[in-house]
């Protein structure tokens, strides 16, 4: 089965800039982008149980939890991609990888979908929701999947931001020394 590793099936795996996975947005070690995109996940899943919940009750205050959640989950979103984008242009081993890409499209996708639900809702207010309201926030839900689902697969597969040797699951930790168990020294 050919490799990602081998650089015989893949010749950037010969550039040292392919393994250079470690995040430049971090804070103490921890990639920033990975805390912030809880936001916009949870507001555009937050918009679309508003907007069902409306359908069911006619309640107009889920008109404005939608309203809310779609403006939260837009600006979250912008702020989310910023660091995204900040880890593209300064980690080479993440721009070289076709992932990343796929991933950066598909979230500019979902930006552009939940900034076009809050708009829509500012114009039309109560009448936004059905069915065009429903409609991007459903669409929103796919595309957040997608997103996320690439977004996983950059720290899961590709090791982006982990501070593990890329892709062989190894920690960079050094080892701890022949006299020692778990950590622990033996004397
Ligand atoms: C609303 C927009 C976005 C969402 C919801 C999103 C979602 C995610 C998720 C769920 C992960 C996996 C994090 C983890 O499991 O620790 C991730 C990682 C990543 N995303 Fe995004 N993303 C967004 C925008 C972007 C954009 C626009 C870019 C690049 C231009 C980008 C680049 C990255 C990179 C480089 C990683 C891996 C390293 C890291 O976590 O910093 N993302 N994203």
């Amino acid at each position: 089965m050919p490799s990602s590793k081998d650089p015989a099936h893949n010749p950037s795996a010969a550039d040292p800039a392919w393994h250079d996975l470690d995040s430049r947005i971090a804070v103490a070690g921890h990639p920033v982008h990975a805390m912030l995109v809880a936001f916009p996940i949870a507001g555009v899943f937050a918009t679309a149980f508003a907007d069902v919940a409306y359908w069911w009750t006619s309640d107009p205050f889920w008109v404005r939890a939608a309203l809310w959640a779609s403006g939260g989950a837009f600006a979250m979103g912008c702020v989310a991609a910023l660091s995204g984008l900040g880890e593209m242009v300064f980690v080479p081993g993440v721009r070289r990888r076709a992932a990343a890409w796929s991933h950066a499209v598909a979230a500019m996708v979902l930006i552009g979908i939940v900034g076009a639900s809050w708009a829509w809702r500012l114009q039309e207010g109560q009448a936004a929701v059905l069915p065009w309201g429903l409609v991007l926030s459903w669409i929103g839900l796919a595309v957040v999947g997608i997103a996320g689902w690439h977004g996983g697969k950059l720290v899961f597969e590709h090791q982006v931001g982990t501070a593990m040797a890329p892709e062989d699951g190894a920690a960079a930790e050094p080892e701890p020394p022949a006299s020692s168990m778990n950590g622990k020294s033996l004397s």
